[in-house]
């Protein structure tokens, strides 16, 4: 495996595949590996001719007072995974390369990035989507894979390289969860035992959800109210953010839970912040 840090290497390397006609998979990570990336490198493994994983924490996705500085770091262990995957190239630019001092470009999808984490973290997805168009432009990559966890972030993602007309395929994978249901999250290493055990019920809550939908409740409002008392009552040491139900296409909220219904949460327990989602109808 080779490790590229200069964004020109990487982008000739990416043009020598691409002339070669050998297809390129680029699943962006901001590193500290855990299941849900492994399960994004596999996919990617399986599904191309060379795999490219980026490992970048991203300053400008970043608000003040967010963990940015904190953020999980262990650049070894995830070369030695990376390794172990088949991974071809491992990018990990520094900050400086990425932003040389007079950057002065930003993207943006407002249209799908006023709700949910677009409203609790103003300017999270210009960061997002500004950083993953450029990996598009140094890798070059035919397609990207992205989780599902992250809904609103493939989305915003997809919609924005079918608008530029970015020749990349978006790929959404499922959502890696833990024996008890929590998603698979780098921040799941801020959680102390106590925290722990209680975040378990932020995934029940949302199979409850979709359990009350199922039973014929598709008043959102009704779904919303309940869920929150529910964690109320089973997470007393978490602070919810948002819980919100939304089209899961165009990312907006509605007041029926039909069809493209999807359940969005995040909640803060500690230092965490913790997101989840499930479709309430169909997969
Ligand atoms: P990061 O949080 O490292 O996540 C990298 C990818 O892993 C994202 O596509 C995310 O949705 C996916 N992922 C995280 N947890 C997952 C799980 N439990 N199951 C399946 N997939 C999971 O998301 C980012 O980095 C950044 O915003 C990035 C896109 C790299 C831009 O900086």
């Amino acid at each position: 495996m080779q490790i590229i840090e200069d964004p020109e290497e990487m982008q000739q390397t990416g043009l020598n595949w691409r002339c070669r006609e050998e297809r390129v998979a680029l699943v962006p990570t901001m590193g500290y590996f855990h299941e849900g990336h492994l399960s994004l490198i596999g996919w990617a493994r399986q599904n191309s001719d060379r795999t490219v994983v980026s490992l970048f924490v991203n300053p400008t996705q970043f608000g003040p007072g967010e963990d940015f500085q904190d953020y999980p770091r262990d650049f070894d262990r995830d070369c030695d995974l990376a390794r172990e995957m088949g991974v071809d190239v491992l990018f990990a630019p520094q900050a400086q390369q990425m932003y040389p001092g007079n950057h002065a470009t930003w993207l943006q999808v407002p249209e799908l990035s006023k709700y949910l984490c677009g409203a609790s973290r103003p300017g999270h997805f210009q960061g997002v989507c500004t950083v993953v168009s450029k990996l598009f432009n140094i890798i070059l990559p035919h397609i990207a894979v992205f989780g599902r966890k992250d809904w609103q972030q493939l989305a915003v993602i997809s919609r924005m390289a079918r608008d530029l007309n970015m020749p990349v395929e978006v790929v959404g994978r499922p959502i890696v969860r833990e024996e008890d249901g929590l998603a698979v999250s780098s921040r799941n290493t801020y959680l102390d035992t106590e925290q722990r055990r209680q975040a378990a019920w932020i995934y029940a809550g949302l199979e409850r959800a979709r359990e009350w939908v199922a039973a014929g409740e598709t008043d959102a409002a009704a779904i919303k109210d309940r869920l929150r008392r529910f964690y109320q009552g089973q997470i007393p040491s978490g602070q919810i953010d948002y819980i919100e139900i939304v089209d899961s296409r165009e990312i907006y909220p509605v007041d029926e839970a039909g069809n493209n219904a999807l359940l969005a949460v995040a909640v803060y327990l500690g230092r965490a912040r913790l997101i989840d989602n499930i479709l309430l109808q169909g997969e």
